[in-house]
């Protein structure tokens, strides 16, 4: 297993008839790649904590059979509820991919001014659901030949933040890159390829020119969604794929 900063590495055989289920599907990099894999072919099902904005994704990317259902990650048991309410849209077809793209950066104050409570509340947001998504879909991913689970998370993992009040996105970020190489030592035998996208610069929604904390975008997340197939169908395991350029997106989508 190579648990370094490089690319993929190589691709399983394309296949259009997968079935690929997106966790924070209304979000910024998560509807790209619903948008994306819609496009190609597989059968998706966007998985969101709000029933109005997965019909307003739904209504967004005109795609009337793009599956959904209505989910949280806060808990072992709401996370149970989600898997079973994806099997249940899925009528017992097997999951080939998981791509959890769920959480967000939080600004507060700077880390000695911030209360505890607040940080729980971000890690919370941004780390634990990630770790409940795995534990609610990794078992089953395990024995499906090619299958994939994958996180999103930020450059802030890597320095310290421009904003001081930004720091809780780098704790976040750094922890879900961590926790991939954990999840990816416990799969090292199994059939799942677990990686994670870790996106250094902003990504916009498509049409605008700032991400949603106001910070200039080259481009958006349809320009970004075909590293998620890529990654998805390579052949990579336990990489923290850093994304240092959009010439990165290009050459690891290729
Ligand atoms: N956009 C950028 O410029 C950028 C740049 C670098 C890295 N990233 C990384 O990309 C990932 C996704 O970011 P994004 O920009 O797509 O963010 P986003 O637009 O805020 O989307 C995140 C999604 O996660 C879901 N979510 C938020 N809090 C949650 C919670 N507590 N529990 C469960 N679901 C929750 C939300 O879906 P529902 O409300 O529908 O449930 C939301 O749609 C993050 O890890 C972020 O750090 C983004």
């Amino acid at each position: 297993m190579s648990l370094n900063r490089s690319d993929t590495g190589g691709t399983h055989m394309r296949s259009n008839k997968q079935v690929v289920v997106v966790l924070g599907a209304t979000g910024v990099v998560g509807s790209g790649a619903v948008r994306r894999y819609l496009g190609e072919g597989a059968t998706v099902v966007a998985v969101s904590r709000s029933a109005p904005k997965l019909e307003a994704l739904k209504k967004r990317l005109a795609a009337p059979h793009l599956l959904s259902a209505v989910g949280d990650f806060t808990s072992d048991d709401e996370a149970f509820k989600t898997r079973d309410a994806v099997a249940a849209v899925l009528g017992g077809q097997p999951i080939d991919h998981v791509l959890s793209s769920i959480g967000f950066v939080t600004v507060d104050q700077v880390a000695s001014a911030t209360p505890v409570a607040t940080f729980r509340a971000a890690l919370d947001g941004g780390l634990f659901n990630n770790f409940l998504a795995a534990r609610a879909f990794l078992p089953a991913l395990k024995t499906r030949e090619g299958s994939s689970f994958t996180m999103v998370s930020g450059g802030l993992a890597h320095f310290p933040p421009p904003d001081p009040k930004l720091w809780m996105g780098t704790v976040k970020n750094a922890a879900v890159n961590a926790l991939t190489f954990g999840l990816a030592s416990e799969t090292l035998k199994d059939q799942v390829r677990v990686n994670t996208v870790c996106i250094h610069f902003s990504v916009a929604l498509p049409g605008e020119k700032k991400n949603h904390f106001g910070m200039p975008a080259e481009k958006d997340s349809d320009a970004l969604a075909p590293i998620f197939p890529a990654v998805a169908r390579g052949l990579g395991r336990g990489q923290v794929i850093c994304l240092n350029t959009w010439a990165d997106v290009e050459r690891i989508a290729q």
